[in-house]
Order: C-alpha cells, then structure tokens, then sequence
C-alpha cells in the first residue's frame, strides 16, 4: 500500500491516476482547486471511500498551498505528484507575447511544484521510500528549437531544472526525484487527436512511481520510462 499526494486530480490524467491507484488498493489524496465540483472524483469516493481524500489545492495560490501542508498536519506521505498544469494563454509566441499570461503559466507550471513540495516536504520525510513526480513535457526539452507555445515550454524547461535540483537536494534526504512527460494525452490539454488515452498515460505513470528510487533520482523520462534530453 502506497500513499499518495496528486494534483490536478479532477480532470484528465491526473483523475486516470488516481483511479489506477485506487484500483491497486492504495491510499490517494486528490487535490482539486474546487473538491465540491470535481464530480467524477466524487463519484470515485462511493467505490473507496476509505482510502480517497479529497482536499482543496490551487498550486499558483499560496494561502492554498499552506493550508493544505497544515491540513495535513503530519500524516505520512510516500508519493508526491505534481500533475495539475496550464497550457498557456492564447498568445505565446517571442512576438507576440501575453506577458500575464507567461506569468501565471510560470507560476502554476513551475513555481507551483515547488511551492506544493516546500510545503509537503515534512509529510514526505515520514512517508516510506519517498518520491516525488513532476510531470513535466517533452515541449519543455531544451534540445527542440521549435518556437511554438512558448510560455508552456519555458514553463516546463523550467520546472526540469526545478526537479533536477530537488533531486540534487533531496538525495540526502532519501527523497527520489524525477521530471516526467506523460505522452500526447487526449484531454482538455492534449485535445482529442492525441494518440494515448488518460488511463493509457496514467497506467505508464504508475509503473514510473513503482521504479523511482534513489538510484534512478535526477531523470527527465518519457511515460514508457526512455530516458528524455533535458
Ligand atoms: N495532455 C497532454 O498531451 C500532455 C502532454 C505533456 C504534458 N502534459 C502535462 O500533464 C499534466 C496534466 O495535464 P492534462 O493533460 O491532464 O490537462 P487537463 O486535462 O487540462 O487537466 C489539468 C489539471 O490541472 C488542474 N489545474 C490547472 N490549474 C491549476 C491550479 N492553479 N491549481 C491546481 N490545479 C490546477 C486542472 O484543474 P481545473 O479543472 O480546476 O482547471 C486540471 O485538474 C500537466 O502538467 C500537463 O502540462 C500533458
């Protein structure tokens, strides 16, 4: 039984993998920003109701963020993942630029794992080979010079070297770290012409959560677990 923190749990792949861990009998903590409209996580509670915890999380907010860390005062948690995330606003191109909207994508996509694993480190520190996920994007990898969505890139290459440093940091810990790309996913985000399906891409997911370990702390890998560039 493994215990798990998600965010972004009440759409796409971040409900796919809560749904995968409930089915393999763990305990899951879905953060949703409103739980009272996350209708299908609340459905979800009637099949698990005692190992589903449904709590209020906005990751960009950070009034949020600290009450979450003091709701749950210190409840032990193994695996943190940081799921929820933006595409970015409409314009987001080096010319034509949102520069609001570049900020709040930063802030949600990148800022926000961190913020979110700050606040849950001492959660993370009693649970049981500890792990942290951040998934990221291959649109992120510094290796494409494609120029298209440029906020959403700059925030996930961004959050990359965000995991790559709590890695660094949190080795001495026993705390294992790895950034993510979950595949082209059909949701809100990836659009109905995306090949995997959210249970697909969280059923990859899950067997990355099963392998992290320190060993393999510091990697940026691909959902069928390929190591990706940074
Ligand atoms: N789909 C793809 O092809 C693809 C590819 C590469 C990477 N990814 C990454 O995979 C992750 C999940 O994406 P998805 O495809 O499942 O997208 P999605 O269906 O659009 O879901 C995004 C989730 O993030 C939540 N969220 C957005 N802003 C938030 C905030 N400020 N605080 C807390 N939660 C927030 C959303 O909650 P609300 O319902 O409240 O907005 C929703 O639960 C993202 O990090 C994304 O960048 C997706």
């Amino acid at each position: 039984m493994t215990r798990l923190l998600i965010s972004g749990a009440n759409r796409g792949i971040g409900l796919e993998l809560v749904r995968a861990r409930l089915a393999q009998g763990d305990h899951v903590i879905a953060c949703a920003r409103l739980p009272e409209e996350a209708d299908a996580l609340q459905a979800l509670k009637h099949t698990a109701s005692d190992r589903l915890v449904i709590l209020p999380l906005d990751v960009a907010d950070a009034p949020s963020v600290f009450d979450l860390g003091a709701s749950l005062g210190d409840r032990p948690i193994d695996v943190l993942v940081n799921n929820a995330g933006i595409i970015g606003p409409q314009a987001q191109a080096t010319l034509d630029m949102d520069f609001d909207g570049w900020a709040h994508t930063l802030a949600i996509n990148t800022l926000g794992p961190l913020r979110v694993t700050q606040a849950l480190l001492p959660n993370l520190r009693h649970g049981e080979k500890p792990r942290i996920l951040i998934v990221s994007s291959q649109m992120g990898s510094m290796a494409s010079h494609a120029s298209d969505r440029l906020a959403y890139r700059s925030s996930k290459a961004a959050v990359n070297k965000v995991a790559q440093a709590l890695a660094t940091d949190l080795k001495p810990m026993g705390i294992a770290v790895a950034a993510i790309h979950p595949g082209w996913v059909r949701t809100r985000m990836g659009g109905q012409g995306a090949p995997l399906d959210p249970a697909e891409s969280a059923a990859g997911i899950s067997v990355l959560i099963d392998r992290l370990d320190l060993s393999r702390t510091g990697q940026f890998l691909n959902v069928d677990g390929a190591p990706l560039a940074w």
